[in-house]
């Protein structure tokens, strides 16, 4: 008995020793330790043993059990640290090789845009206010003076989410709010989605942006109205832009007017960017009418002031030469990454 014990740890040992992986060390223990192992084996032979010696083989075998689970375990450490030596000598980093080039968004051109516009009014001293995408008839209408029958409310075909509430079909409710909170004097501007149930195509779009100003204070007149548009065109477009403004009609400024800039393609001669005219309209604007200013608690007599809303799109697709306004929402990474 002696003897087998000692032929199979004998055995065992070499076989450990010439192991060349983890898996081979592995197998070795189940076959030599598992439940159908060599040594098990003996033990299970232990009923042909004299019960006297019993005690002695039990002992015997659990030496050697011990023997080879303590040398398996040595040389599954040294396995191990030499699998990890080979790797880290394989892994050497070359530091001298040139860096992968990490892939970086792009900033949208409306977006690029409209931190330019924001840039030019806060060093103006402006603040930037935000109103909800989702407002009251109230002040999407009634409060800027197109009560429930007015024409101009077919002209923003609205989405109504119910009879009072809609998706806003411009920015200029935001005036009536910052208003009705009768903080004097006022100057913001306010960039936000707007919505309209227009069809898609190169010029419109269900859903557009546009960023709203408002300036109340007392002894405001169309001159700063004027001043103010001309040189927000000039930091924009570029100091060679000149403005023009062209009598209009919004139902909450009086008067009321369009501005445009010259064509800064062409520099006002004419071209096919500005439809050979030299000059491109790119806002509305006027001096808020006394009755928005009443109705919002603001007495006409003591203040006054302007407006003026910018679509953000126009705005974009002209100062990047853009053709087609749906390129702005499809996201395609090829027209994002020119910017
Ligand atoms: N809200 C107008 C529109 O959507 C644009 C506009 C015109 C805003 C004149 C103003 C303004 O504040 O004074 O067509």
């Amino acid at each position: 008995m002696k003897e087998r014990m000692e032929a199979i740890k004998k055995a065992a040992f070499e076989r450990i020793e010439n192991a060349k992986s983890l898996d081979d060390l592995n197998e070795i223990k189940t076959s030599i330790l598992g439940k159908k192992g060599e040594l098990t084996s003996v033990l299970k032979g232990m009923k042909d043993v004299a019960p006297e010696d019993r005690p002695k083989v039990g002992q015997m075998v659990n030496d050697a059990r011990a023997a080879i689970e303590e040398y398996l375990a040595k040389e599954s450490k040294m396995l191990q640290s030499k699998i990890r030596e080979e790797k880290m000598k394989k892994e050497v980093i070359d530091v001298t090789l040139p860096a992968k080039k990490l892939k970086a968004g792009h900033r949208h051109p409306n977006q690029i845009a409209l931190d330019d516009l924001e840039r030019v009014f806060v060093g103006m001293g402006y603040e930037v206010v935000e109103g909800p995408e989702v407002e009251y008839d109230k002040y999407n209408f009634e409060l800027l003076n197109i009560p429930a029958d007015h024409p101009a409310k077919d002209e923003q075909d609205t989405f109504y989410i119910t009879k009072d509430i809609l998706l806003r079909t411009q920015t200029s409710p935001v005036q009536a709010r910052v208003m009705e909170t009768g903080r004097m004097p006022i100057r913001i501007i306010s960039p936000g989605r707007v919505f309209r149930s227009d069809e898609v195509d190169a010029t419109h779009s269900p859903s557009f942006h546009q960023v709203e100003g408002l300036v109340i204070d007392k002894g405001i007149t169309m001159a700063d109205l004027k001043g103010t548009i001309d040189q927000w065109a000039k930091e924009f477009f570029g100091p060679d832009t000149k403005t023009k403004f062209r009598p209009h009609h919004f139902p909450f400024t009086e008067p009321s007017a369009e501005a445009d800039v010259t064509c800064f393609k062409c520099g006002g001669k004419g071209c096919r960017m500005c439809k050979g005219s030299g000059w491109i309209e790119i806002l509305g604007c006027g001096m808020v009418h006394p009755k928005v200013l009443k109705d919002c608690g603001i007495d006409p007599d003591v203040y006054s002031g302007f407006a003026f809303g910018i679509g953000l799109e126009r705005v974009t697709l002209l100062k990047y030469e853009i053709d087609d306004m749906r390129l702005l929402y499809e996201n395609d990474e090829r027209f994002l990454e020119q910017f």
